[in-house]
């Protein structure tokens, strides 16, 4: 007989989940339901759903805000120009983004202008996160921004970064959470001061996310 799953009643869709069913299959199964999405009204604008990239067995998730207007054409996560510094400054501390980790955001369409994401678009959207987080069930978080820090953290209001980055923290999920600035602050920063600043502020709380990784894959 087959059962009807959590995610059933998170999604409202009319597919069920057989018991058998491997993590792996549910999870690209879960990818397909999103490719179809149109909870909410970004579903008119996309050219297609980012869901996420990377090695889901590695127990370590990071996530960003929405996808870009690269990520909207190539279907990836993180491949633009804030998705290069923050690939290239992990692979300074010996971490690979597609080995190591899974990449993922709140939101998985690109809002148009690439905008902030919208409160119940991020709601809308949170059932496949919460999807993709019960199956990769992960050991670790990092947060790039103030969107993804504020859902993991639970929070109804964008929280404070200078508060909440550089430490670690105790994620809703009860699971470890690194917070940093997203990637592109750097790029967005017209003060040469608040530049260096963001920059200095990420290549450190990176440097604790690579320490981190290198605990859980060593245990
Ligand atoms: N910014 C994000 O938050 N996510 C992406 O995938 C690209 C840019």
């Amino acid at each position: 007989m087959q059962s009807k799953s959590n995610l059933y009643d998170l999604l409202g869709i009319e597919e069920v989940f057989t018991p058998e069913e491997s993590p792996i299959h549910r999870f690209y199964r879960i990818k397909s339901i999103a490719e179809r999405c149109k909870r909410c009204r970004l579903h008119s604008t996309r050219t297609q759903v980012v869901f996420g990239f990377g090695n889901i067995a590695s127990g370590v998730m990071v996530i960003g805000e929405a996808p870009g207007g690269n990520e909207d054409i190539y279907g990836k996560p993180f491949i633009g120009k804030a998705g290069e510094r923050f690939s290239s400054i992990l692979k300074e501390y010996g971490i690979e983004r597609d080995r190591d980790f899974y990449i993922t955001n709140v939101v998985k369409c690109r809002p148009p202008k690439n905008r902030d994401p919208q409160k119940d678009e991020i709601q809308a959207c949170e059932p496949f996160l919460v999807a993709q987080i019960k199956i990769i069930k992960p050991k670790l978080f990092l947060a790039l921004g103030r969107y993804s820090a504020a859902w993991l953290l639970g929070l109804k209001r964008e929280p404070s970064m200078k508060e909440i980055r550089g430490k670690i923290l105790v994620s809703k999920f009860n699971v470890p959470l690194i917070v940093t600035y997203h990637p592109s602050t750097v790029d967005h920063a017209r003060n040469p001061e608040w530049r260096n600043f963001a920059l200095n502020a990420i290549r450190e709380d990176l440097k604790l996310f690579a320490e981190k990784i290198k605990e859980i894959q060593q245990s």
